[in-house]
């Protein structure tokens, strides 16, 4: 089953930016964890919010499940929160426990439209999303 695994901002510097929050697992690991677990996941990560909201719009026409980590535009963004509200199913995963960071990261504009949250299971959140997705779908 295809499965879009969406990131955000600064996710492609994963195991090189701010170790000590997000582990050190590269943004290459994490795309062969997530494959691992889901040959069929297309994992993507863009700085660009236009195009993140484009694959969200793609999510939505083709019925795609979404796994989306959206960084720091989930603390804010009305925009991707609507385009996210489009997809199907989409589960967020945050990698650190943001309810114990900064009080601007204790806001999430996408958990009230998203299935489940997972926050602060670092790399394994996402196979946590991903198994749920597949199991739903067998
Ligand atoms: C993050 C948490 C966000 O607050 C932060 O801006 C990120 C990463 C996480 O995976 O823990 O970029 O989404």
């Amino acid at each position: 089953m295809k499965i879009l695994v969406l990131n955000g901002p600064n996710l492609g510097r994963l195991g090189t930016r701010q170790t000590d929050v997000y582990g050190l697992t590269t943004y290459a690991e994490l795309v062969q964890i997530c494959q691992d677990v889901a040959p069929e996941a297309d994992v993507r990560q863009t700085d660009d919010e236009a195009t993140m909201i484009g694959w969200l719009h793609e999510a939505a026409d083709t019925g795609t499940p979404v796994v989306l980590n959206p960084g720091a535009w989930g603390h804010y963004s009305y925009a991707l929160r609507d385009a996210a509200t489009l997809a199907p199913v989409l589960i967020e995963v945050h990698l650190s426990q943001t309810a114990a960071r900064e009080d601007f990261r204790h806001q999430s504009v996408i958990s009230a439209i998203a299935k489940a949250t997972i926050t602060g299971m670092g790399v394994d959140g996402y196979r946590v999303a991903l198994r749920h997705l597949l199991q739903m779908s067998a």
